[in-house]
């Protein structure tokens, strides 16, 4: 080990490495130089002045590297030694062996088996050639993870320890691990953060707080994690507060005390925290035990599991599921190519609650049960409910179980079809929040809080606060806009303590997985603020607060932060994912989570019959098993795949950035573009800029009202001539398989997901080099006629967009507190209203625009939506605006639901409001309600 001592005096100081976005991208960058320098370095002929300017370069790599492998266990501390015996003796081609054996083993991951095979005694082997094909290996060794250690040892204590818990190994142990020992508190963190690899931590006693480590892209994992008032704390409390930062960071890793204090004393206190608790531990094989206990904890899939053993099993099968088994595929004559195309197992798996030997989703009390009790641990909830078609019908059965006819729900307005389906299946009345517009690039941001605190103080004005129930909001929304979830339930419940909030996070299931996402997110959110309103702290807040907010007025309530009654609020949160859309699971696979302080006093009854209502009762069995296993995916690597595909996502947005050709005709919207500057207290405007390299995210995330979800990445396409929908068809999809899920006018919307690679993103590159290519040789060979028809098309793109429409109102006829000024309507009136042929009649355009002219007022009688942007610009019940018209009418916009030009808007009969309106008393609930 003296050699390992000797080396660590060569370390790196604080370089100024803003150049990378990530010390995995420095790290795999170095490794790739060390290999190349080296192999040319092992060229026998080189002038001497080379050589000098190579070696130069490897040590300055090496020394870079050094700090940053001390915290992984591959290649570990005994071949960093070894790399440097061969550099300091000139043993080049052995040096340059080496450092190709450890680079490819990085990259492939072969290190995983090598660990395994080698161990850490012999150190200096690893990287050696397994002989073996090494995917195949990989395939089938056990799983690997890594411990962290954090205590201060000696080189040999830290070879025991290492060794100790190796002797441990069983052959029956189903997980293999490896240690990494970090000496200091800022060390464990930056461990936890870089090292995706760590599944368990054991924090033992008498570590200092400071790592001696400075280099920038390590340190800056520490920014607002760990604030310099903790190094002032007693060296008895550095272990408990270290393992209740990590528990924020990465909830996931298992975490174990080692402590010199009689453990009776501290282990009630901070027993939540720490799976287990040790008294000066040198018990190995309790701690080794432990370990695989906790990881196998996480590892087990228990529907999957149970659907596996079902589909050995060999049954017959009479009931009703000829797929059951392959039976009617097998014997088939015609349809042979559907079992070779999809292999047996998936019809020896197919089956349904009936059948027997598994659970119902209806009434789950076994391993189904166990797999949402594992996935609401994973999501961060208090309850989970897995869902088989789709977010689209999770949001119906949240609505269904907390909304009563009449009750009044906040709605943003550009929310996802299957709420505004909702509100009429519910018969909720409905005022919408109108986002802001980016009518530059045809698109919505989100709702400002100060929009949500209007509507809500319209009803309180009112003394019509106690009918509102719900407020509904997408988070994060199609093009990656993210509210400040916290403060928005914050403010909100400073109005209405009681308000419940349902969040369609359908695009954000990945982002409890890294914790500047997770919170942004619904049920993480949800916990603080439960956590916080019972702290004695807050009722100190509040009680200033409510001093000094005493009797102000509605202008000075918009623009001031609420908080709410410690002893009035109830955090009652409902959120929405299609986990399908951003993790491993089957099409379709859908979950809700509820973290609700009156879940069990007031919705458990009516959320089962809302499941009830909308649950197939032949659900899938497919997709549940593909949702419990997508589970056990996330909460052991959802951790490395979300950091990795914010990493391609940000290496994407700089390749767009700098490269010549492509800026000429792409840009990726940035922040400022996104969210305007009054949204967004950090001024940081993008995410990567040429001229000033990376910014971070972290600062943005903590308290700016809208963030934008770096991994959502719309590209500005309106230069190239062509629309974005063309682009999407015409360009990547036909000539080069690249599928993308939306588009506006000018932009193309790419997302990156946790299957993206490097290779998928080099490949996007090349082919916005070629598109980007055939333009401008497009362009050189055009005529005068042709180039001015292109500039034509670009300033039509990119300048003549169609003001979106706000939300125009509801007609009076369908409003149920018109009287009172309030703004929300009953739109299921209106919708079954519609079902009356003899009361709606079609109104072509040129004629509505007149007719409106001459103040007759147009009320839509169904959902008009234009694809893009994908959500109704009318709904039923909706005065039809003259901006509506306008939009219509400019909108070049092929595909518009509910909406036909050869018969125009279809509309309700001036008859037919003109009897409603004669014949409603409004301004009552009691009329309003009458009615649903
Ligand atoms: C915000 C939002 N919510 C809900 C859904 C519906 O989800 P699913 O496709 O899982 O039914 C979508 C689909 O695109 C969506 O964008």
């Amino acid at each position: 080990m003296g050699n390992a001592n000797k080396c660590s005096d060569r370390q790196a100081t604080g370089a100024s490495l803003s150049a990378y976005y990530n010390a995995s991208q420095l790290r795999a960058d170095a490794w790739n130089r060390v290999k190349h320098n080296t192999a040319r370095l092992a060229k026998v002929s080189m002038r001497r002045a080379e050589n000098e300017r190579l070696r130069h370069a490897v040590e300055d790599d090496l020394r870079l590297l050094e700090p940053v492998e001390s915290y992984w266990a591959f290649p570990g501390k005994g071949c960093m030694a070894h790399l440097w015996r061969l550099f300091d003796d000139q043993q080049h081609l052995a040096l340059a062996q080496t450092a190709a054996r450890i680079n490819r083993a990085l990259v492939n991951e072969s290190y995983r088996v090598q660990l395994q095979r080698f161990g850490p005694e012999r150190d200096t082997e690893l990287g050696e050639e397994t002989g073996d094909d090494e995917q195949t290996l990989i395939a089938h060794s056990r799983p690997y993870f890594e411990v962290l250690v954090v205590d201060t040892l000696s080189a040999q204590e830290e070879d025991h320890l290492r060794a100790g818990l190796r002797r441990m190994r069983r052959e029956e142990d189903n997980l293999v691990y490896e240690v990494v020992i970090v000496p200091s508190f800022e060390d464990a963190l930056i461990a936890v953060l870089f090292n995706h690899n760590i599944q368990a931590c054991v924090i033992r006693y008498g570590f200092p707080f400071r790592s001696r480590h400075r280099l920038e892209v390590l340190t800056s994992y520490l920014e607002g994690v760990a604030e310099s008032d903790l190094e002032d704390q007693p060296d008895r409390d550095r272990g408990p507060l270290l393992g209740a930062i990590i528990g924020k960071l990465r909830p996931e890793i298992d975490l174990y005390l080692v402590t010199d204090v009689s453990v009776e004393d501290i282990a009630g206190s901070i027993s939540q925290k720490f799976r287990r608790v040790f008294y000066r531990q040198e018990d190995y094989l309790e701690l080794h035990l432990s370990i695989l206990r906790g990881v196998n904890a996480r590892f087990e899939a228990p529907f999957f599991n149970a659907l596996r053993t079902y589909a050995r099993q060999p049954t017959g099968v009479f009931h009703a599921l000829p797929i059951s088994r392959g039976k009617s595929i097998v014997k088939s004559h015609w349809i042979q190519d559907m079992a070779q195309f999809y292999g047996i197992n998936i019809f020896l798996a197919e089956t349904s609650a009936t059948s027997g030997g598994l659970d119902s989703l209806l009434y789950p009390s076994g391993p189904l049960k166990a797999a949402q009790e594992m996935a609401a641990r994973a999501f961060g909830a208090r309850h989970t409910f897995f869902v088989t078609n789709g977010t689209s019908t999770a949001n119906k059965v949240v609505v269904q179980a907390l909304v009563r006819p009449g009750d009044i729900v906040l709605v943003d307005r550009d929310c996802h079809k299957s709420h505004h389906y909702g509100m009429v299946l519910a018969g909720a009345h409905v005022r919408y929040l109108d986002s802001y517009p980016l009518d530059e690039y045809s698109m919505y941001g989100a709702v400002p809080l100060k929009e949500i605190k209007r509507a809500l103080l319209e009803f309180r004005d009112a003394g019509q606060l106690d009918r509102i129930r719900l407020i509904l909001l997408t988070n994060c929304t199609f093009d990656g806009v993210v509210y400040n979830v916290e403060r928005v339930m914050e403010e909100c419940l400073a109005i209405k303590p009681d308000l419940v909030f349902l969040w369609d996070e359908a695009w954000f299931a990945f982002a409890r997985f890294v914790p500047t996402y997770r919170q942004r997110t619904a049920m993480a959110a949800a916990e603080r603020l439960r956590d916080r309103y019972r702290s004695a702290e807050y009722r100190e807040r509040w009680q200033a607060f409510k001093a000094a907010i005493d009797r102000a007025d509605d202008e000075v309530l918009l623009t001031t932060r609420l908080l709410p009654d410690p002893d009035k609020v109830r955090v009652r949160v409902y959120s929405t994912q299609s986990t399908h859309k951003t993790l491993t699971t089957l099409r379709q696979g859908s979950m809700i989570h509820v973290n609700d302080q009156d879940f069990k006093a007031k919705s458990e009854e009516t959320f089962r019959e809302a499941y009830m209502t909308h649950t197939s009762t032949s659900p899938n069995y497919q997709i549940l098993a593909s949702l419990d296993i997508g589970r056990r995916q996330v909460e052991l690597e959802g951790y490395e795949l979300v950091q990795k595909q914010i990493e391609m996502a940000m290496v994407l947005r700089e390749r767009v950035a700098t490269h010549p050709l492509l800026r000429k005709y792409f840009r990726f919207l940035t922040i400022e573009d996104v969210i305007p500057a009054d949204h967004r207290a950090s001024g940081i405007e993008t995410y990567y800029s040429p001229d000033t390299g990376w910014s971070r995210m972290e600062q943005a995330w903590a308290g700016d009202e809208f963030v934008l979800d770096p991994t959502r990445l719309t590209l500005y396409v309106g230069p190239t001539g062509v629309d974005g929908n063309t682009f999407k068809t015409k360009y990547l999809m036909d000539k080069f398989g690249i599928q993308v899920n939306k588009t506006s006018r000018n932009t193309v919307l790419f997302m990156t997901n946790i299957g993206t690679t490097r290779s998928s993103i080099a490949y996007l590159i090349e082919v916005l080099v070629k598109i980007a290519q055939q333009t401008d040789e497009h362009l050189a060979d055009a005529s005068p006629i042709e180039r001015r028809m292109h500039e034509r098309r670009v300033v039509s793109l990119c300048q003549e967009l169609p003001p979106l429409p706000d939300f125009s109102r509801f007609h009076d006829a369908f409003r149920s507190s018109a009287v009172l000024g309030t703004s929300e309507g009953n739109m299921r009136k209106a919708y079954f209203l519609a079902y009356d042929a003899d009361k709606v009649e079609y109104v072509e355009l040129a004629e509505a625009v007149r007719q409106t002219a001459a103040n007759r007022q147009l009320v839509s009688a169904n959902f008009v939506t234009p694809y893009p942007p994908g959500f109704p610009i009318l709904v039923p019940g909706q005065v039809i605006s003259e901006g509506i018209l306008a939009f219509v009418g400019k909108t070049d916009v092929k595909e518009i639901h509910g909406y036909a030009p050869e018969f125009g808007l279809r509309v309700f009969t001036e008859a037919a409001l003109g009897e409603l309106l004669r014949g409603q008393p409004m301004g009552t609930k009691a009329a309003a309600t009458a009615d649903d």
